[in-house]
């Protein structure tokens, strides 16, 4: 049997531009296959194991069927009914699920807590959403925006709303894919000085006004204003962020054939209109759907390596 290096999913920096373009390849051919509903199981046998200390559809459902379709099994692990929530230390529920499953997706809070984790184990683990970072769905996005466009090198991202985790993801992106995000975020809300300072012209812009920031875009993006874990700041971001709604008045700032992206779960009527979301500019299905596809294909690069030139 071949040995597989290990390597974990922690952050979108933690793969490099030719390993992306050759999921992206993968993505395509095993959705393609899917759609045909042609068989592939390169993972039978094998067993994923998932810890959700946050709630989660889409995650959760993309990374069990997807397992399930590639031949394998999945397990669903809740914070509330393992030994963590009774203090177990992360290190050895590591050690422990590392040596009886293949693979490992978490979501948590704090990034740290899946870097003890990775640390600590001896299989792939993959960063199913933290407090810091989402790298599964910045490559579902990605991989929709190419689906639909083309590359999306030298392409202008807009990212309107909070400086959160999907940000992150999308400026480490921005920089390994060489594309640029506009973004905008209400005043104390913006990225940290320490953060933005680090960050190239050629990748990154911060705009005070969110309609500055979709201009001539070809892609606009937002997600929720109060994202896990962050519930008690809920009423102040209501009020901080009413202006940083994407509506149809600032998707015509972008360019003509732009288009609309929401990680979901969203909110119409907050972040973004229903006109909008609901709109013909608007690919959220795909990208909901394309979480699926991407994760097979991630799935299948951390067990098995390259499959194919
Ligand atoms: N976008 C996303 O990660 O959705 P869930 O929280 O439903 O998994
Ligand atoms: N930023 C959101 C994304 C949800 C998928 C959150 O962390 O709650």
């Amino acid at each position: 049997m071949t040995v597989v290096p290990l390597r974990h999913y922690l952050q979108f920096a933690s793969f490099d531009r030719a390993e992306y373009d050759y999921l992206f390849e993968r993505i395509r051919w095993i959705k393609q296959r899917f759609k045909r509903y042609e068989l592939y199981q390169p993972l039978r046998d094998r067993t994923l194991a998932m810890v959700f200390e946050k709630a989660s559809t889409r995650t959760r459902v993309s990374f069990e069927a997807g397992m399930n379709q590639l031949g394998g099994i999945a397990i669903n692990l809740n914070r509330h009914d393992t030994q963590l929530s009774r203090g177990e230390p992360i290190e050895d529920v590591a050690r422990v699920i590392s040596r009886m499953v293949d693979v490992v997706m978490i979501r948590t809070f704090e990034q740290t807590i899946i870097e003890r984790f990775a640390a600590h184990s001896r299989v792939p683990v993959i960063n199913g959403l933290t407090n810091e970072h989402h790298p599964c769905q910045i490559l579902a996005d990605i991989y929709t925006y190419v689906e639909h466009r083309g590359a999306i090198a030298g392409r202008t991202v807009a990212w309107i709303g909070d400086a959160n985790n999907m940000l992150s993801s999308w400026l480490e992106a921005a920089q390994i894919l060489d594309f640029k995000v506009h973004v905008s975020t209400p005043p104390g809300y913006r990225l940290a000085p320490e953060r933005s300072r680090l960050l190239p012209a050629r990748h990154f812009e911060a705009f005070a006004e969110p309609e500055a920031a979709a201009r001539g875009a070809d892609l606009v993006t937002t997600d929720v204003w109060t994202s896990m874990g962050f519930e008690a700041e809920n009423d102040a971001r209501k009020r901080d962020f009413a202006a940083w709604m994407v509506d149809a008045r600032m998707m015509r700032e972008a360019k003509p054939d732009a288009l609309f992206m929401h990680c979901l779960p969203a909110h119409r009527g907050e972040e973004v209109s229903a006109e909008v979301i609901d709109g013909p500019q608007s690919v959220v299905w795909d990208e909901a759907e394309n979480r699926l596809h991407a994760q097979k294909a991630l799935l299948e690069y951390l067990v098995c390596g390259r499959v194919a030139p």
